[in-house]
């Protein structure tokens, strides 16, 4: 292994004890200071060979080492990239936005959002020949497969919102399906852009007021919409920090739109007051009910930033009653599902998530947790004591591969060397001993999300 650039130290000014700092600043959760390239990093195990392409995770790593909440530090990149049986290197790289090089305000004097300023610190996702970082508040940034950043892009000018950081990439069409929320209005809007990456529809959803709204889903034949009771609220956001909060007044709903229709076709329906941030999947069953598979919070930010965890239930969307029924699907408290993106709209049997016992006070578990929502059974893949996972990548062993054939790739922080790893697990023999674990050279922060871009076949 070698190392080009930098070090894993934390920065300079980040002053001890780290229990005086917020959870976002300490432990594997504060930022790294360096970017590092390594090639040809160690591994045991053995590293499958149908693995040809990038591993890439996004995550918040202030420059500064200071940011006020756990979701505005300016993006980082970590990168691996896997080829015949090795890994070749391993690259993190912030995404310089305009707010990390220039120092570019997000708001301009009169209160409206810059939408080119942003912090890409969310998630990575490709489409139409395009990396894209995100962040929910601003435009894509879009990188190369290096991770070196290329620019704001805005569907050649087509693209007038935000745009989230989970899109959807619908598998039968090739459509990018994504949404914006705002504090102003229009508080929702709805895009689809084509297979070839250019922006076909915007649609304005009418809702009566300016929601948190972090995630949706789509089915084969509708779109999704999660308006939950986390709200803007104009004293937060006066005071820097993330400006929503619960309200025990809003309501909470759900959207469904079928694809194509606009805001004049969306049936809302009311679901119990709860906390979305991410579903697992959804799909419409043989009666025309769309099932939505969501990791529900009782409540979120009430006070403060903390509160109870969160569980994977589903929601049966009967369109012709109007009713939405609930139930919990496992006791264990988890987040960052993700699932066979092959499937996404159509019916899944398997899902896998983050293991988080403590809930949403922030101190990490060290499992793993599978589903098998045909069946109803779970099972945790344990890492060890101080060895703590981050969301579980599915990726399938091959195009023509079943469901749940292929490999779950996470990051794994390994308190005891204050270093990570890439973990790959056989999804399949998911309880089972790592297939390869592929040691980092510098401890990777815990962060949010990613995704695998494979080699062109
Ligand atoms: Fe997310």
């Amino acid at each position: 292994m070698s190392i080009a650039a930098g070090s894993s130290a934390r920065p300079a000014g980040t002053p001890p004890p780290e229990a005086s700092l917020p959870f976002h600043l300490r432990g594997n959760y504060a930022p790294v200071a360096a970017e590092v390239t390594a090639f040809d990093l160690p591994a045991e195990g053995i590293i499958p060979r149908g693995l040809r392409g990038r591993y890439v995770r996004n995550g918040p790593n202030p420059k500064t080492g200071q940011s006020p909440h756990w979701f505005v530090g300016d993006g980082m990149l970590h990168g691996v990239e896997l080829r015949d049986g090795r890994a070749v290197w391993y690259r993190n790289r912030w995404v310089r936005t305009r707010a990390f090089a220039e120092d570019a305000p997000p708001f301009r004097p009169d209160w409206t959002r810059d939408l080119t300023v942003g912090r890409a610190n969310t998630h990575v996702v490709a489409h139409a020949g395009r990396i894209l970082a995100l962040v929910e508040t601003s435009f894509p940034t879009e990188v190369t497969p290096e991770l070196e950043t290329v620019g704001c892009f805005d569907f050649g000018g087509r693209l007038a919102t935000g745009m989230t950081a989970h899109p959807k990439i619908c598998p039968r069409t090739g459509e990018l399906h994504f949404f914006a929320y705002s504090y102003m209005p229009p508080f929702l809007t709805y895009h689809r852009a084509d297979a070839g990456g250019r922006l076909v529809q915007s649609e304005v959803i009418e809702v009566p007021g300016p929601t948190m709204i972090h995630d949706f889903a789509i089915t084969d034949g509708h779109v999704v919409f999660m308006d939950l009771p986390v709200v803007f609220d104009l004293e937060l956001a006066m005071a820097g920090t993330m400006p929503y909060r619960w309200s025990d007044e809003y309501g909470a709903r759900v959207g469904t739109m079928p694809r194509g229709g606009t805001s004049a076709d969306v049936r809302w329906v009311e679901v119990a007051p709860c906390y979305v941030f991410h579903p697992l999947n959804a799909y419409e069953d043989e009666h025309g009910a769309i099932v939505l598979d969501v990791v529900r919070y009782p409540e979120l930010w009430r006070a403060g930033f903390s509160g109870p965890p969160a569980r994977l239930h589903r929601w049966h969307i009967d369109l012709a009653a109007g009713r939405v029924s609930e139930n919990a699907l496992d006791d264990r408290a988890v987040e960052f599902p993700r699932f066979d993106e092959r499937r996404l709209g159509m019916r899944h049997r398997y899902g896998y998530a983050v293991h988080t016992p403590h809930g949403a006070d922030h101190s990490t578990g060290t499992a793993l947790v599978k589903y098998d929502l045909r069946d109803g059974v779970s099972a945790a893949h344990d890492f060890g004591a101080g060895r703590v996972p981050a969301e579980p990548l599915f990726v399938p062993a091959s195009s023509s591969a079943a469901e749940d054939e292929g490999w779950l790739l996470t990051y794994v922080y390994d308190a005891a060397r204050d270093g990570s790893d890439l973990v790959i697990l056989d999804a399949a023999d998911f309880t089972g001993k790592p297939v390869a674990t592929i040691a980092l050279p510098q401890r990777v922060p815990f962060g949010f999300h990613g995704n695998w871009f494979p080699d062109p076949a």
